[in-house]
């Protein structure tokens, strides 16, 4: 039995709201029919897998949970224990989620299930690493969980993208402010498909924003890969947002 202290990571129901929603979009509007593989990072409780397998335990195919805290997977391999005694077949997996290769063809899903922000570090050089070496490739969609950043304050984080802001021409502190929370996993991705030049060899969609609180503000991403050109700018601005608090954006 796993020690007392040994910290399980249990979250609030809006985190799961949020990735439900998202879910839901890209079964409805992407997801091809038939299997698809799940590679994920679920955590000590893999929820994220229980819910997969909860709408449909035929859906997901190969699911990978990676842990890179050696309690934590020590925890996970306790879940993936017991989920397995009720049909439910999970390969926890103790490295970096970024160490990932592909070894089937079919359309996988990624949920990169971050607790921090997904902004001022490797992230870009990581998922250019996995696209350029096709374990990301066309056919396949991320979802992609990140801190809303304010920690490191505004004023950086702002800085850190001038570039990027300029190029979409907003204008104004809390105008700039609003661009980053809603879209700044989209700044690390367009800098992933630039270092490795393929921006018009990569179509990436960003087909869900949606905002909630757990702990912290956060918000959860979701991506369609596909052969084409990715326009920075559309990226961007035909992203859908929803606040699970709030829902729909409206005027
Ligand atoms: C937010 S929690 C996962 C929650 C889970 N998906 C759920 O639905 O309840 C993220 C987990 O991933 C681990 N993690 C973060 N980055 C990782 C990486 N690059 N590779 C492997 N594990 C990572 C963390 O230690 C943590 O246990």
């Amino acid at each position: 039995m796993a020690p007392q202290n040994r910290k399980r990571l249990n979250y609030g129901p809006a985190k799961y709201a949020a990735f439900h929603l998202l879910l839901c979009r890209w079964m409805r509007h992407y997801a091809q029919r038939g299997q698809f593989h799940y590679v994920t990072l679920g955590g000590t409780e893999l929820r994220d897998i229980q819910s997969i397998h909860y709408v449909d335990d035929k859906c997901a195919a190969g699911i990978v949970s990676f842990e890179s805290k050696k309690n934590e997977y020590e925890l996970a391999c306790g879940t993936r224990d017991r989920v397995h005694a009720i049909g439910l077949t999970v390969d926890v997996r103790h490295g970096d989620i970024f160490t990932f290769e592909r070894i089937a063809d079919g359309p996988h899903l990624f949920f990169i299930d971050l607790k921090g922000s997904c902004v001022l570090s490797d992230y870009h050089e990581k998922f250019a690493d996995l696209m350029s070496a096709n374990h990301i490739r066309a056919g396949d969609a991320l979802l992609i969980t990140s801190h809303l950043g304010a920690r490191r304050g505004w004023v950086k984080l702002l800085n850190e993208y001038t570039d990027e802001l300029d190029t979409l021409q907003v204008v104004g502190h809390e105008q700039r402010k609003l661009c980053f929370r809603r879209s700044h996993t989209s700044f690390t991705l367009f800098r992933a498909l630039h270092r490795i030049r393929y921006q018009d060899a990569i179509e990436l969609r960003c087909f869900g924003c949606i905002e909630y609180r757990d702990k912290s503000p956060m918000s959860i991403f979701g991506y369609t890969v596909a052969e084409g050109t990715t326009r920075f700018s559309n990226l961007v601005n035909e992203a859908p947002y929803f606040h699970v608090r709030r829902g729909l954006h409206t005027p």
